[in-house]
């Protein structure tokens, strides 16, 4: 993906001591960088405020890597926005989620069509309130044609389940007759996940300073490098985005080789 470098030196203009757009190599960003969305509750919490404030105030942050990512011109974003394992929260807040996707998405339409991003969404939608999932499908279809950023939004998502419902298509296509089993490899594999066409994830940023991957994407991140800060979501800004990537770009990454020389 290519980037407008004045967009993008005006966008990262006023840059705080630590970090800059120069230490940053624009040749080598990323293609992929996905996100665990940590800390909203705790943010909210150590404000004296009730943890749904902190859902509001992480939508800020949502919008502000989204351009960030588009600045830095990634083929693709994802972010772990609700987990099957979150329909355990009390109703209140699933429901406040449910509905601040819903708003969200159709609130930040005019940015996705500014800036030419597609959607996606990673998990099971038939299990989301009907107002949720019809905003989403719209969203789908809005966005199909666009040829920027691809938004990959994990909802409703649980990366063993994700694997049980490929090998259960793919064992369904075999006992069909329409595939051999020995036809089955990685990339087939790949193209029966939710994130079917889309690049594996080069860089994973957690918040809020946990060192787990709560059953996120378990197979693409195989060879992913990871970056975790004890920032809280929405205090994640462009400037702990470019910090990720410094440190990204510092890392040898090998693949299960040897440094090149
Ligand atoms: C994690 O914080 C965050 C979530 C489970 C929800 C993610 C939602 C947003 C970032 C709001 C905006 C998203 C969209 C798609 C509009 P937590 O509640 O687990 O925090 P805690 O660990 O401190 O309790």
């Amino acid at each position: 993906m290519t980037f407008d470098e004045t967009a993008l030196r005006e966008y990262f203009s006023d840059a705080p001591d630590d970090i800059a757009l120069d230490d940053v190599d624009l040749t080598r960003i990323p293609r992929h960088v996905s996100f665990i969305m940590d800390g909203n509750g705790r943010w909210a919490q150590s404000r004296g405020l009730d943890r749904s404030k902190g859902h509001i105030a992480g939508v800020d942050s949502l919008r502000e890597t989204v351009t960030t990512s588009v600045r830095l011109g990634l083929d693709a974003l994802s972010c772990y926005a609700f987990s099957t394992e979150n329909w355990k929260r009390p109703q209140r807040e699933v429901n406040l989620l449910m509905h601040l996707f819903a708003t969200t998405l159709m609130k930040e339409m005019p940015l996705f069509h500014q800036e030419n991003v597609r959607l996606r969404f990673l998990g099971d939608l038939e299990a989301l309130p009907k107002e949720t999932r019809e905003v989403f499908f719209r969203g789908l279809d809005e966005t199909s044609d666009h040829t920027g950023m691809t938004f990959a939004l994990a909802v409703n998502y649980g990366s063993r389940s994700e694997i049980v419902r490929a090998a259960r298509n793919l064992a369904a296509n075999a006992a069909m007759g329409n595939l051999s089993p020995d036809e089955i490899d990685e990339e087939l594999f790949s193209a029966n996940l939710y994130t079917a066409g889309i690049p594996d994830p080069d860089l994973l940023i957690r918040t809020s300073g946990e060192m787990r991957l709560s059953n996120y994407l378990l197979w693409q991140l195989a060879y992913t490098e990871f970056y975790v800060t004890d920032l809280y979501w929405p205090d994640f800004s462009r400037w702990e985005f470019l910090r990720a990537v410094r440190s990204y770009q510092s890392r040898d990454r090998r693949f299960g080789g040897v440094k090149a020389k």
